[in-house]
């Protein structure tokens, strides 16, 4: 698991507790056994947000998020799994292991992108020709340290050369080599203008960099995903608006350039996703800090397109105490060119006039339609239907459905929301479901199963993922249910094995000692079938001894009592 080694991870998940974790990040009431709150990670009016205690476990029925003490930093903070590990350590004195394992690693790569990051900085300053083009367009010395805007030289090597006693294969890794199809490996950036992109703690994480002459291509080369870099989940300028400005409100624009610009004219709260589309991370995150979003895109049929796709997925994880605004410039513009143009105080005057979510998606919805007809009012209404249930339920909502009914003259009523993720009652699962379900919910209970057993060699669906749980459970009889969890982490069963914990059973103590009873039956019944098949095929090939003749009719008659 990611080189930390998994007996270190149920230590510290029997070490810490999980309500410890959640309690000062969100309000947790106590609710039974369990503990409860309005879910922070979709937008919700009554709490399906449970935190279980014995479980060491949350989930939330609405979202169908869950997981650990370790997922939920991950989910809630944005944080790598090592940072949350080590977070969740160090405050319960620990101290992760450091046996040549993942975190190590990492550390090594924030140090070298650091390196580089220094490397291009100190290149930045002596080059003539970015000096030159940096001072056309306009932004100070100051900004660019802010930024640590740098240069990576035009050289195939430069960068190798400079970070010679860090490996390649590091230096791969921090995405900043490339390789030609011979196989050479070579500085991925060369003669670009270089933007350092940081996470959430000011940590340079990777790089965006820009074209400096007009025929190279492509304009903007950008770091790959690296273990330290997702692009959905990153913004660029995030740290520095945080640093910089106690704004409520933070604009999101689409480049770079875009936010250096705003920047250096005053609008010190704007950010940039990363050449690729707002994701709902993005939204979720920024309407924890933040009032509201004013999305800024191009004035061109591109940055309409995205400004679209970015109120469509902000949909289901829409705020009633939060706002989402769109500004949409002239054609032709970008915020770097309109502030350059206009200057700062039309920006202003832009930003205060940016339209409401709703009066975008109610424009859009209309367009094309003659609402004066039947027809067309039927079209908007069934337009409508779609957006509007994505919407979680609330005034926002309501509101939104009243307004539709007034233009559509006809009084509609979109009750049903989206439905999440179901699972079917227990009753109709396998018993190996039940069985895996039973021992994430109660570990202990692994002695009511026989040891003789080893459901490896019963091929059914799942029997694998039983066997090692069953191990896990029987090597610590105290491990609980997220320790379990962890150990699946990087396996392709891990959410489905999440959802499973978070399905109630709803089975006293009694009732769940009868399922395992009949579970038990279930697979000493396969394991009959199995060695009778075996058996029937030897006879059908070689002949049996009479041991065997025996053992088959005893086989049989069991397996018909
Ligand atoms: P733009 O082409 O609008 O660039 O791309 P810009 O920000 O206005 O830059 P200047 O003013 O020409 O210097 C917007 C964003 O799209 C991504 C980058 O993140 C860029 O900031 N992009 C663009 C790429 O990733 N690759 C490209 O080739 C172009
Ligand atoms: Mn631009």
């Amino acid at each position: 698991m990611a080189g930390i080694p998994s007996e270190f991870i149920e230590q510290l998940l029997d070490r810490i507790d999980i309500v410890d974790v959640i309690s000062p990040r969100i309000t947790l009431k106590k609710a039974g056994k369990d503990y409860q709150a309005l879910c922070p990670f979709h937008t919700e009016n009554t709490p399906s947000f449970t935190v279980s205690q014995g479980k060491q476990f949350y989930h939330c029925f609405g979202c169908g998020k869950s997981g650990s003490a370790i997922g939920f930093l991950m989910e809630f903070e944005g944080m790598e799994f090592v940072d949350s590990v080590e977070t969740l350590a160090q405050s319960a004195g620990m101290e992760v292991p450091n046996q040549g394992n993942h975190s190590n690693n990492t550390k090594n790569l924030y140090q070298i992108i650091e390196n580089a990051n220094r490397y291009f900085v100190n290149h930045f300053g002596i080059n003539e020709d970015v000096q030159n083009y940096i001072k056309n367009r306009g932004i100070s010395s100051e900004t660019c340290l802010t930024f640590q805007v740098g240069y990576a030289p035009d050289s195939w090597d430069g960068l190798i050369k400079k970070l010679k006693h860090s490996n390649q294969v590091e230096l791969q890794k921090a995405g900043l080599l490339a390789q030609n199809d011979a196989g050479r490996v070579y500085d991925k950036f060369r003669g670009r203008i270089m933007f350092p992109i940081q996470d959430r703690r000011g940590r340079v994480i990777a790089f965006g960099g820009r074209a400096l002459q007009k025929d190279q291509k492509p304009k903007y080369l950008n770091s790959p995903e690296t273990p330290l870099f997702h692009k959905g989940k990153e913004l660029y300028g995030l740290n520095i608006a945080r640093k910089h400005s106690n704004s409520k409100s933070i604009i999101v624009v689409e480049g770079y350039m875009d936010v250096i610009a705003l920047h250096e004219v005053g609008f010190k709260n704007a950010v940039a996703t990363l050449g690729t589309a707002t994701s709902q991370y993005h939204i979720v995150t920024l309407l924890r800090s933040y009032e509201e979003i004013v999305f800024c895109f191009d004035g061109d049929q591109a940055g309409i397109d995205a400004a679209w796709k970015a109120l469509v997925i902000s949909l289901p994880v829409y705020r009633d105490d939060k706002s989402i605004r769109f500004l949409f410039l002239p054609e032709q513009h970008d915020p770097d060119t309109y502030v350059k143009k206009y200057g700062a105080q039309a920006f202003q005057n832009q930003l205060d006039n940016a339209a409401m979510l709703s009066s975008v998606l109610l424009n859009k919805l209309q367009n094309g339609l003659d609402i004066n007809t039947i027809d067309g009012r039927a079209k908007f209404i069934n337009k409508s239907k779609s957006y509007l249930t994505e919407l979680p339920k609330g005034q926002f909502r309501k509101l939104l459905t009243e307004e539709i009914s007034q233009i559509a003259k006809s009084s509609i009523n979109f009750s049903n929301t989206k439905k999440h993720n179901k699972i079917q009652s227990i009753d109709q699962w396998t018993p190996v479901r039940k069985a895996i379900a039973i021992l994430l919910n109660q570990p202990n209970l692994v002695i009511n199963l026989p040891p003789e057993i080893n459901f490896n060699q019963i091929q059914q669906n799942g029997t694998d993922i039983l066997q090692k749980i069953v191990e896990l459970c029987r090597k610590n009889p105290n491990i609980n249910t997220a320790s379990l969890l962890e150990n699946f982490r990087n396996e392709e069963t891990y959410a489905h094995l999440s959802a499973l914990t978070s399905t109630p059973l709803n089975l006293n103590n009694e009732q769940m000692l009868l399922e395992l009873k009949d579970i038990k039956k279930h697979f000493e019944k396969s394991l009959r079938r199995i060695k009778i098949d075996r058996l029937r095929q030897k006879q059908a090939n070689d002949g049996l001894t009479n041991e065997e003749k025996q053992k088959l009719v005893e086989l049989l008659t069991n397996q018909i009592l």
